[in-house]
């Protein structure tokens, strides 16, 4: 079985990651979608949002696992035996950083990490981003999948 992860906070799950996910099932057997909890960021959804949300969107992707974690990522992919991280380069600018954390990981635990190019359309997209036009009151139905639109909405109302 050839296993995949992409990596994330998905707070919440973009199209842009969408594509990326996507692209990876097809690559690999099976793909591990982590949501990391990162203790120190209050998110707007919680992690158990995030999750069902992912599912959600990628039910139509037999091979899509999704799971949270708090800790190294090295060590998600050591406890599933996962040799590769996948994941989308939107421009040069999310290169420097990237290229870092690939390095650590290499160096840490031998994972590789294969990059994929984002689809133009989406080259400019990020949760921030979409987060900060919704709530003040911009089109974003483009950006994410029909049931993120509708969580979004929905958590920017009660506030
Ligand atoms: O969607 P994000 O916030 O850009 O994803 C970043 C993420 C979660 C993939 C990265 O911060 C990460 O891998 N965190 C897990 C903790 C870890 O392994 N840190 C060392 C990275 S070299």
């Amino acid at each position: 079985m050839r296993r995949a992860v992409c990596p994330g906070s998905f707070d919440p799950v973009t199209n842009g990651h969408l594509d990326i996910i996507a692209r990876a099932s097809r690559l690999y057997d099976v793909v591990h979608v982590a949501v990391m909890i990162n203790k120190s960021k209050q998110g707007l959804f919680g992690v158990d949002e995030r999750i069902a949300l992912i599912e959600e969107v990628t039910a139509d992707l037999d091979n899509v696992v999704v799971e949270s974690f708090h800790g190294l990522l090295v060590d998600f992919c050591k406890q599933r035996d996962i040799p590769a991280i996948v994941k989308g380069l939107r421009a040069v600018s999310d290169f420097d950083y990237e290229l870092q954390m690939a390095q650590m990981n290499i160096g840490l635990s031998g994972v590789e990490t294969l990059f994929v190019p984002t689809n133009p359309a989406y080259s400019f997209l990020s949760s921030s981003l979409v987060k900060e036009v919704a709530q003040w009151g911009g089109d974003i139905s483009h950006l994410v999948p029909g049931p993120v639109l509708e969580a979004l909405n929905s958590r920017l109302r009660q506030r």
